[in-house]
């Protein structure tokens, strides 16, 4: 066999296409290593949402540069959301890419391995206007108990901030029964818990018509043996009461939200053009709690978005403080090329960013340590991961609401099901005891 290094940056859709990667290069002869050193081709799915992240990224082309001059046999290739940004002006930077490939080209991975195999050269192929969607690609899963299923590609939103809409490509919507084949298919070989993915899954389906999201939803959830159904991310705007109804009926359908608002204040959401108000995303967090009182909601803020006064900071911290979001992910703004808020007036200085960022954080660690502290002596349904990073005895899993928890490893294997009496809550995790 020969060895793939697959280096994934960015989100859970990334990891997902490295996985059909990876199913590929199966295909011809390819198996997975995690050291770069000893590959014999190496992948980096890129992402670039955030500059940090394009960073990274040209770090890692610069660390192969002195592995290919050692093994100039080695084939590299970049894909994923850099790629399809960059095209072929990553080669021109760095000629010792062989090929940069599009997101929306995941499934011509193995043509162009093996056309690079049999006669050396580059390769740049990131055409984007294609709608036909790859059914039945090879994939191989990372997970063994919890799988990824990507349900739409794309994004129509065009938030002011955002690259994803210019390196995905417009919404497009797999078949309903592709995805529950997809789901059975996974089902049957082990896996519990099933993450539907999408940049804005309660759009799934406006385009070909065929179910709306509440309706793949409940027809995920129906599929014998499934334990966990999980999303994301919506999309406050569309996340109708049908959805939230078909999560409260489901059986398996986990309570857990990934609802990012961005902001708390409407001059910015506007200026976002993220379409939705305070008012109505205070609605929608009613709404989702009245029926889902278990529910955890979690959320994506930005700070430093080009106009953002210190006023708008602290009527954004209120709604913070308001709304009560179990966990948070809170980044810098970063300017993106070709967006509509790169060229704003008023751009906010990278020090005040940063003071705002970690005022945010406080509050935010603050709200998720009280929240989680209401879980002290309560006992909640666990799905075993393993044993956690740095202790073989302390084992972690997951709550239905997404919560990581950490206890003691008894005879638990991981893909069980476990009741956990929480003892110490914190702000990330929550520890207890096996019961
Ligand atoms: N489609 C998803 C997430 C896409 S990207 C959604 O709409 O929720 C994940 C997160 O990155 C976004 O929610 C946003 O908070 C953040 N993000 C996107 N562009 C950014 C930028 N230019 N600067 C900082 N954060 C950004
Ligand atoms: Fe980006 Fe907005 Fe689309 Fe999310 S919904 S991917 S933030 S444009
Ligand atoms: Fe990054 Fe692309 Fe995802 S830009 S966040 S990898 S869709």
């Amino acid at each position: 066999m020969k060895k793939a290094f697959i280096g994934v940056y960015g989100c859970q859709m990334n990891v997902s296409d490295a996985e059909r990667m990876e199913g590929q290069l199966g295909t011809i002869g390819y198996e997975r290593t995690e050291a770069m050193g000893e590959a014999d081709l190496i992948l980096l799915n890129t992402c670039c949402v955030r500059e940090t992240a394009e960073d990274k990224v040209y770090g890692k082309i610069g660390e192969i540069k002195h592995i290919k001059e050692r093994n100039p046999n080695l084939i590299f290739g970049i894909t994923g959301c850099m790629a399809q940004k960059e095209g072929e002006k990553l080669i021109r930077r760095a000629p010792h890419i062989d090929f940069v490939l599009g997101t929306n080209k995941v499934h011509e991975l193995v043509h162009v391995v093996k056309g690079i195999q049999a006669e050396r050269g580059h390769v740049v192929d990131v055409s984007i206007g294609e709608t036909e969607l790859p059914e039945g690609m090879p994939v191989t899963r990372g997970g063994k108990f919890s799988a990824w299923v990507p349900i739409m590609y794309g994004c129509n939103n065009f938030c002011t901030y955002c690259i994803v809409p210019y390196v995905r490509g417009r919404e497009r919507s797999r078949l309903p029964e592709d995805v529950v084949r997809e789901v059975e298919e996974a089902v049957g070989k082990g896996y519990k818990e099933i993450t539907l993915l999408g940049q804005n899954v309660n759009s799934y389906g406006k385009d070909h018509g065929k179910a709306d999201f509440a309706e793949l939803l409940s027809r995920v959830d129906a599929v014998p043996g499934i334990q966990r159904v999980r999303f994301m991310t919506s999309h406050p705007k569309d996340l109708s009461d049908r959805v939230i109804e078909a999560i409260r009926d489901g059986k398996h359908i986990c309570e857990h939200i990934h609802l990012p608002v961005q902001h708390g204040t409407n001059r910015i959401l506007k200026a976002m053009n993220r379409v939705y108000t305070v008012e109505k995303y205070r609605d929608l967090a009613r709404k989702i709690r009245e029926n889902l009182p278990e529910a955890s909601i979690t959320t994506d803020i930005i700070v430093g978005f080009p106009g953002e006064t210190e006023e708008d900071f602290h009527a954004m911290l209120d709604f913070i403080k308001e709304i009560r979001y179990d966990s948070a992910y809170t980044f810098l703004y970063s300017r993106r090329s070709g967006t509509p808020a790169a060229t704003m007036e008023n751009q906010v200085d990278e020090a005040c960013k940063k003071r705002r960022l970690s005022e945010l954080m406080d509050v935010q660690n603050g709200i998720s340590r009280e929240i989680n502290e209401a879980l002290r002596g309560k006992t909640v349904e666990v799905m075993v991961e393993g044993a956690s990073k740095n202790d073989d005895e302390i084992w972690t899993g997951r709550t239905r609401t997404n919560k990581i928890v950490l206890w003691r490893h008894g005879a638990e294997a991981p893909g069980d099901f476990v009741q956990v009496r929480i003892t110490q809550p914190q702000t990330w995790v929550l520890k207890g005891e096996i019961q």
